[in-house]
């Protein structure tokens, strides 16, 4: 815990809020299709049945002064780039310019180099999303390359800007 932001596991009480905050297109345009939405309670239960389960814990509640804020998760790769693992996070619309992903990356990457052993942390961040670049960078990722018209979001095909964190 640091600046009054926490790590901590979710909890079957999260469901109403985490489908709150989720439910939301300006974090639906940022992310992966795969992400619901719209975002209904039954979504939450089933994602953070899926986040208790996880062993070990690799998919976060963050938490702002007390409240829930968002979520963020590593996803260890396999065969021979099990040292690396993909990061994800999204905050909830009215916690965003608060230094919130900011902070969560910073705690999420030393829990990945220290507890999970891993040796590299990565993202690929859509072109338009600045605000997550600015993210990445002010953690200390350093921006690796892009991805040429790697991904398509909402029918327009978009460049990934790849970035990376590795354990010194
Ligand atoms: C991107 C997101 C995670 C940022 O969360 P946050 O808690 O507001 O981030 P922080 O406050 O730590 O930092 C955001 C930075 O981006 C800057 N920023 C915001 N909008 C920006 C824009 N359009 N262009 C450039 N910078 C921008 C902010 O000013 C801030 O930088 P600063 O501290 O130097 O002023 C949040 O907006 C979000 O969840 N978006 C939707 C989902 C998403 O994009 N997830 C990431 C997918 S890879």
């Amino acid at each position: 815990m640091s600046n009054n932001i926490l790590l901590r596991k979710f909890q079957i009480s999260d469901r109403d809020r985490l489908s709150e905050l989720a439910n939301n297109k300006n974090i639906w345009d940022n992310v992966r299709d795969y992400f619901p939405y719209p975002y209904t309670v039954q979504n939450a239960m089933e994602f953070i049945n899926f986040c208790i389960s996880q062993k070990p814990y690799l998919t976060f509640a963050i938490e702002y002064r007390g409240e829930l804020a968002g979520c963020i998760g590593l996803v260890p790769q396999d065969d021979v780039h099990r040292i690396s693992a993909e990061l994800g996070y999204w905050i909830g619309e009215p916690y965003w310019g608060k230094g919130i992903a900011t902070e969560a990356v910073h705690l999420i990457t030393d829990y990945g180099f220290n507890q999970l052993n891993l040796i590299r942390i990565y993202s690929g961040i859509f072109d338009f999303n600045k605000a997550s670049q600015k993210v990445l960078e002010k953690a200390g990722f350093k921006f690796e390359c892009i991805f040429e018209k790697s991904a398509i979001k909402n029918d327009v095909i978009c460049d990934e800007y790849r970035y990376s964190k590795v354990k010194s």
